[in-house]
Formats: structure tokens, C-alpha cells, sequence
């Protein structure tokens, strides 16, 4: 996805995987900023250590309370840091690393898209407070929902969450629980149904899916979940994570390049990619 993008801009970049302990990040940022990358995507389990390792911060990045992007950045004029790709000198300059969050909106825009949704005064009900799960926990409560019901296996990470969702949005009523009258969205952030062999994603003794109006899975491979099996036969609308993935990847490309990402080439090549 990434690779067909800058080729359709006419980058001559390269976007490469590493697999890097987590122990190790620091000195990872630290080689690629002496390298002259660009930037770096960051993915579990490194996004929430990220936060104490970039030299700035998006507010935003601190507002989801993760960092999946790092631009390198250099210094155009004192106090002034521009993305290095707009450095156009021969030695490379000093940089910084700073932190974006591109996932959040990323949900939104894909909620808007595959499934039509726009979140003002609906309910909704997130499955699991994962990274993921709490960033767009988080993010759905800013969209102006009225009611959000929280699940997770662990009990005892949602009173932090509902207590931060609650200081930053005074007018959403979230609670913990399954709801008890029907919501209009139902979104699985919990690594279920990464696994053919996997259950559904919430107890189906306390929650019947033919209560939430359309199921969202962040999962996208396989690209029918349990969840959004159940949900399709239920006859509701459905959508994977493909779409999550496609917008935060375009946005962390936007914010490298400064240019607006080509969305249908780089959709084209993760669907390739993924589905085949
Ligand atoms: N589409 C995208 O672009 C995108 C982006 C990010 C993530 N994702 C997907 O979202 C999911 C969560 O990612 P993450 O980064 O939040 O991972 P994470 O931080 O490891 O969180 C995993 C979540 O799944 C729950 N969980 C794991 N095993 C479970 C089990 N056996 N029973 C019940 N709950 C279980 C965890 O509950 P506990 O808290 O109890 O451990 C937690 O809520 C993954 O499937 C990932 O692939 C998709």
C-alpha cells in the first residue's frame, strides 16, 4: 500500500517491515533518524512506547494516547521544523522525531465510508480496551455519540477509561457493560476472530446481536470475522478493518510527503495485498 503510493507520487522511497523488540525501540528511532528516514509507522506493541520516546508530540497523538507514526523532522528556521522530505540540502541536517496518531480518525473515516455512519447522537458499543480499543473509545466519544457501552475482558482497565472519557466528554453517558436496550453500532477491537477457530467476540448469553444496527470488525483478515458472520445473518450491515488500515496508512503518507496521498492506488494495492 505504502510502496504504490510513493510510486504514484514519484517518490524514490522505500517502505520496508522490521521486526524490533520493544527494548530496543529507543535505539531503533535513534538509528533511523541518524539514517535520514523519512519516518516510521509503529505497530503493537509499540505504539504506547512510543509516547516517551519521540522529541514532540500531535496533540492528538497525546489526546489518543498513542503514537503510530513518527515524521523526522528538521529545524527550517529557529523554532520552525519542517518533515525532512522538504529538505532539499546535501548534508543531512539535525532532526527530531516527532509523534502522530493517524488510527483514530482512521475509524471514523472508515465508519463514514463502508458503512455510512456518522456518529452524532447514536450508541454504540466497543469490544475491547486494547491500544486499539481505547483509542477509539476515546475518538467515537469526541464524534458527538450519546451512549457508549464498554466491554473488555479485563474488567479492571475500563473505570480509567470511562473516568477519561467521561472528564472529555461531559455529555456522553459511557458506562461498562452490555447495554440493555439496542445500539445502533456494535465495533469489535478485540483480537477474536483473528483465528478461524476463534468464538465470537462478546458473551452471546448477555448480548444478542440483532440489538446493534451494523458491526464493525478492526480485523480485516480473514475478512469475515464471527462477529460480522453473525451480523450478516442477522441482516445487518457489515464492514471490516481494511478500510481503518487503508486511512491511517494515507494520512502517516500525507504527513511524510506533505502531498495528498493517492487513497485509490494505495486501496487498490492493500486489497491486492491482503485479499490476493
Ligand atoms: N484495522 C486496523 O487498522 C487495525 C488497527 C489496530 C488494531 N487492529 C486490530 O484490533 C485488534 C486489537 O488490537 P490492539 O492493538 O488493541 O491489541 P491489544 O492492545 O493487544 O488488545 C487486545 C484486545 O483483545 C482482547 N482479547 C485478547 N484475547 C482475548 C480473549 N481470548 N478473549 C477476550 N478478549 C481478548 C484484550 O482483552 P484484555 O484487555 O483482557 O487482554 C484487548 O481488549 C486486533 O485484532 C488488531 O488486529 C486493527
Amino acid at each position: 500500500m505504502q510502496n504504490a503510493g510513493m510510486n504514484a507520487l514519484g517518490l524514490n522511497w522505500r517502505y520496508l517491515a522490521f521486526e524490533v523488540p520493544p527494548t530496543r525501540l529507543a535505539d531503533v528511532i535513534r538509528g533511523c533518524r541518524a539514517m535520514g528516514f523519512i519516518g516510521l509507522n509503529l505497530t503493537v506493541p509499540h505504539k504506547l512506547l512510543a509516547l516517551d520516546l519521540v522529541d514532540h508530540i500531535d496533540p492528538a497523538a497525546t489526546e489518543w494516547g498513542a503514537v503510530n507514526t513518527i515524521r523526522f523532522e528538521y529545524e527550517a528556521a529557529p523554532g520552525t521544523w519542517r518533515p525532512l522530505s522538504e529538505f532539499t540540502g546535501d548534508r543531512l541536517p539535525e532532526t527530531r522525531a516527532a509523534g502522530f496518531n493517524t488510527d483514530a480518525d482512521a475509524i471514523i473515516k472508515s465508519l463514514a465510508e463502508d458503512l455510512h455512519i456518522t456518529l452524532e447522537g447514536k450508541s454504540v458499543l466497543v469490544l475491547g480496551a486494547g491500544g486499539a480499543g481505547q483509542a477509539a473509545a476515546l475518538r467515537i466519544a469526541k464524534s458527538g455519540v450519546k451512549h457508549l457501552h464498554l466491554v473488555n475482558r479485563t474488567e479492571t482497565k475500563l473505570p480509567p477509561l470511562l473516568a477519561q472519557i467521561q472528564h472529555q466528554n461531559p455529555d456522553v453517558t459511557a458506562t461498562a457493560g452490555y447495554p440493555k436496550t439496542p445500539v445502533d453500532l456494535v465495533i469489535n477491537a478485540t483480537s477474536l476472530g483473528l483465528r478461524s477457530t476463534d468464538p465470537l467476540p462478546y458473551d452471546s448469553r448477555a448480548w444478542d446481536i440483532s440489538d446493534a444496527g451494523a458491526a464493525y470488525d478492526m480485523i480485516y483478515r480473514p475478512a469475515e470475522t464471527p462477529l460480522l458472520r453473525a451480523a450478516r445473518e442477522a441482516g445487518r450491515p457489515t464492514a471490516n478493518g481494511l478500510g481503518m488500515l487503508l486511512h491511517q496508512g494515507a494520512k502517516a503518507l500525507e504527513l511524510w510527503s506533505g502531498r495528498p496521498a493517492p487513497v485509490d492506488v494505495m486501496k487498490h494495492a492493500l486489497h491486492q495485498q491482503v485479499y490476493g
